[in-house]
C-alpha cells in the first residue's frame, strides 16, 4: 500500500538507502527579509462563505428581494380566509423594494411563515439570539406576532412577542435566549389576531458576534481567521469580482452606507457548476466593504481589494467593457482609495467616517482584475495604472498572470506586464499534489528584479470521495508545505501568498478543497489550514539558508526545507518536510548562533494515512503535536516522522 502511494506520488524511493543526511543552517547571514505581508488570506463569497457563513445573519432572504421572492419562506395556515400573504413591489428602484403584507383572521394563531435559514439556522443552547423586524399594521389592527426558534423536529428552543403595531413603518426588536441545541432549526412567525400587517428586513443574529458588533460577522470563523496572524486579507474575489457578465459583477460602491440600501445581486456560484447547484445563493452585501476593511483593521491585516478591470469572467461571457467606457471603473478605483484613505473632508472619506471610521483605513494594496488574460487585460490594465499612480504614487497594484501556472497566456502576461508598474503579479494554482511536489524551486530561478510575485490562489487537489471535506486530505497538505518551503526560500521575491478559497459550508459548497470547512454551529480546521497556520505564525523576520551538501532541500530524497530567523524574538525556525513514507533521520548543523538556555519547541504535523483528513464528525484526526526540547548542542539530531512537516523554534541569545 505504501509502495503503491510513493509511486502515485511519482517518487519512487528506495526507503531503505537513506544514510545520515546532513543539513546545514547558516543563521547569522540573513539572506532576505520576510515581507509582512508573506502570508495571508483569500476571502471569497463562494461556498456560502459570506451570506450563509461569515456575515452572521441567519434569515435567508430577509426582505423578500430574492427574485422569486417567497425563497426561503414557508407558509402554513388553516384556509386562506383565516390568513394569506402577498408580496407587496413597491417598483421604486430602491434595494428594499418589496415586502410581505399578512392579512389574518385568527385569534388561535394558526397561520405562521416559517424561514429555514441557510440550509437550516444553527443555534447554540443557552445563546441569545437577537431578533428585529420591520412592520406596520394597515388600520387599526390588533395583531401578535409570536416569534419562535425551532429545531428541526419543530421543538421550540426559545421564543419572544412582539406587539404592539403602529400604523407607520417600526423596527422592532426582542432577544431570545435558547434552552437547546439546533443544527438545523428555523425561525417561526406565528400571526394571532385579526387584521393586516405588512413586514420586512425579518433578522435574526447571535448576540456573539464577532467584537460584538450588532449585525456582525459569525465569531467562531472569523476566530479560524484570526488565528492565522494573516499578514493581508483579500477581497472580494475572485470570480465574484467578475461577474457572469458586467452586470453581475461585483461594484463596491453598492455595498457601502446603510446595510439595507444595498442592493442585492445574484452570487455568480448560483449557476456555476451544475453538478452543484446552488439557486437560493445571493450577495446582500450585508458584508460589504466597509465591513472587510474593519475586519482586516480587526486582524491587523492589510487590506487587499480587488477591483474589476471593465471585464467579465473569461470563462463566462468573457464580456468587456468599450475601452472608451472604462471611466466609471477607473473612478471606482479612484474613490475606493479616497474611502479607505482620505479625510472626513471628502466624499468618499466622508461616507466611511458616517459609517463609523473617522480613521482612515491606511490601504497600501489595490488589485486590478482578478483572473484576466489576453491583450484585452492589458491593454485595461494600463490604464488603470497610469490614473491610480498619477494620483497616488505609493499605492502598490497588483496585477495578474491569469488562471494557469504556465502556458501561453502565463508568458504572455508576464511578458507584457513587467514592461509595465504593477508592485505584484498574483499568480494561481490549483494541481495536483505531485505538481506542488515538482514545483518547490519555481521561484528559485525568477528573475530577481522585476515585480514582486503574489501566490494569490493555490491548493493542491487530490483525489476526493463523497465526503466534503474529503478533498483536504492529508496528501494535498503535505504538497502544499512541501511548495511552500520554496516560496519561504524566495522571501525576497515572493511577498504575499494565500490559500484558495478560505471557506466552505458542508451542505452549501460549490467548489473544494477549501481551507476551513463548517456547518451551521461548528467549523472544521482542514490539515491544509494546520499547515497554513505553521508557516504563518512561523514566519520569522528573515530567511536564512538551510542547505544539503550545498544546495537548497528542494524535494531530493523527499526532503524540503526552509528557515527563517526571527530578530524580535531571536529564534531561529527551522522547517521541514518529509514526503518518504518512512521516517528520516536528519542532522542539523547550526552555525552562526549561540544557543539560548531556554527549551526549543517543535510543532510535527504528521499522518500515516496520505489520504485521512479531518471532518465534522472527526475534527483533530490531524493536528500539530507540539513539544518541548533542549537543544545542548549546534549540532544535533532531528528524527522526521514519514509524510511529516516538522517546524523547529529554536531560541538563540544575542549576547
Ligand atoms: O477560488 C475559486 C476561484 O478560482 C476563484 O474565484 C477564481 O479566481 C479562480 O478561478
Amino acid at each position: 500500500m505504501k509502495k503503491k502511494i510513493v509511486c502515485l506520488l511519482g517518487l519512487i524511493l528506495s526507503l531503505n538507502s537513506f544514510s545520515q543526511r546532513k543539513l546545514n543552517v547558516v543563521a547569522d547571514k540573513p539572506i532576505t527579509s520576510v515581507a509582512p505581508t508573506m502570508w495571508g488570506v483569500f476571502f471569497e463569497d463562494i461556498n456560502f462563505g459570506a451570506d450563509g457563513g461569515l456575515y452572521a445573519e441567519l434569515v435567508k432572504n430577509r426582505s423578500f428581494e430574492f427574485p422569486t421572492a417567497m425563497m426561503g419562506w414557508r407558509e402554513s395556515r388553516v384556509n386562506y380566509q383565516k390568513g394569506r400573504f402577498h408580496i407587496i413591489n413597491k417598483s421604486d428602484n430602491s434595494a428594499n423594494a418589496r415586502f410581505a403584507r399578512i392579512t389574518i383572521n385568527d385569534p388561535e394563531g394558526n397561520y405562521s411563515l416559517s424561514n429555514d435559514g441557510f440550509r437550516g439556522i444553527g443555534l447554540h443552547k443557552e445563546k441569545q439570539y437577537d431578533f428585529s423586524i420591520m412592520a406596520r399594521t394597515e388600520k387599526p389592527a390588533n395583531i401578535k406576532i409570536k416569534v419562535q426558534l425551532l429545531n428541526y423536529a419543530g421543538k421550540e428552543v426559545g421564543s419572544t412577542v412582539i406587539e404592539n403595531f403602529s400604523n407607520d413603518w417600526k423596527n422592532y426588536s426582542s432577544s431570545i435566549t435558547t434552552n437547546d441545541t439546533a443544527q438545523r432549526g428555523k425561525l417561526n412567525l406565528i400571526f394571532e389576531g385579526s387584521g393586516v400587517i405588512d413586514i420586512d428586513i425579518v433578522s435574526l443574529f447571535p448576540h456573539d458576534t464577532w467584537k460584538s458588533r450588532p449585525g456582525g460577522l459569525r465569531n467562531d470563523l472569523v476566530q479560524k481567521i484570526a488565528d492565522l496572524k494573516p499578514g493581508f486579507i483579500r477581497f472580494p474575489g475572485g470570480c465574484i469580482v467578475e461577474g457572469k457578465d458586467l452586470t453581475n459583477r461585483y461594484q463596491w460602491k453598492k455595498t457601502v452606507g446603510d446595510v439595507y440600501d444595498r442592493t442585492l445581486i445574484m452570487n455568480r456560484w448560483n449557476v456555476e457548476f451544475r453538478h452543484r447547484p446552488a439557486p437560493d445563493y445571493y450577495q446582500t452585501f450585508g458584508l460589504g466593504f466597509y465591513e472587510y476593511f474593519l475586519l482586516a483593521d480587526d486582524l491587523g491585516a492589510e487590506p487587499l481589494p480587488i477591483l474589476n478591470c471593465g471585464m467579465a469572467c473569461q470563462f463566462n461571457s468573457g464580456e468587456v467593457v468599450a475601452m472608451d467606457e472604462l471611466q466609471p471603473y477607473i473612478d471606482d478605483a479612484i474613490d475606493l482609495i479616497e474611502f479607505a484613505n482620505s479625510d472626513v473632508t471628502t466624499k468618499w472619506g466622508k461616507l466611511r467616517s458616517d459609517m463609523g471610521h473617522p480613521q482612515p483605513f491606511n490601504l497600501k494594496f489595490l488589485g486590478v482584475g482578478n483572473e484576466q488574460w489576453e491583450p484585452q487585460y492589458i491593454e485595461r490594465y494600463k490604464v488603470f495604472e497610469k490614473a491610480i499612480l498619477s494620483k497616488y504614487p505609493d499605492i502598490k497594484i497588483v496585477s495578474g498572470s491569469g488562471p494557469f501556472a504556465e502556458g501561453e497566456y502565463f508568458n504572455y502576461a508576464w511578458k507584457e506586464l513587467k514592461q509595465l508598474k504593477p508592485s505584484l503579479i498574483d499568480e494561481h494554482y490549483y494541481k495536483p499534489p505531485a505538481w506542488f511536489f515538482n514545483n518547490a524551486s519555481r521561484y528559485d530561478s525568477y528573475e530577481r528584479t522585476g515585480p514582486k510575485i503574489f501566490a494569490g490562489e493555490y491548493a493542491a487537489h487530490s483525489k476526493e470521495n463523497p465526503e466534503a471535506e474529503s478533498r483536504n486530505n492529508w496528501e494535498s497538505a503535505l504538497a502544499e508545505a512541501a511548495f511552500m518551503t520554496g516560496l519561504e526560500r524566495n522571501a525576497d521575491i515572493v511577498q504575499m501568498c494565500s490559500y484558495a478559497p478560505l471557506f466552505a459550508h458542508v451542505d452549501a459548497w460549490q467548489w473544494r478543497p477549501d481551507l476551513i470547512w463548517f456547518d451551521n454551529l461548528n467549523t472544521v480546521a482542514t490539515p491544509n489550514y494546520f499547515v497554513q497556520k505553521l508557516f504563518s505564525t512561523n514566519k520569522g523576520t528573515d530567511v536564512v539558508a538551510i542547505t544539503e551538501s550545498e544546495k537548497p532541500v528542494a524535494g531530493k530524497d523527499s526532503l524540503y526545507s526552509s528557515a527563517v530567523i526571527d530578530k524580535q524574538k531571536s529564534e531561529l525556525i527551522i522547517k521541514i518536510v518529509n514526503i518518504a513514507s518512512a521516517s528520516q533521520t536528519v542532522e542539523l548543523n547550526l552555525t552562526g548562533i549561540k544557543l539560548a538556555k531556554t527549551d526549543a519547541v517543535s510543532q510535527t504535523l504528521a499522518a500515516n494515512d496520505l489520504y485521512s483528513y479531518n471532518k465534522l464528525s472527526e475534527l483533530y484526526k490531524l493536528k500539530p503535536e507540539e513539544r518541548k526540547f533542549f537543544v545542548k548542542t549546534n549540532k544535533f539530531n532531528q528524527n522526521l516522522p514519514a509524510y511529516s512537516v516538522t517546524v523547529l523554534k529554536i531560541p538563540f541569545t544575542n549576547k
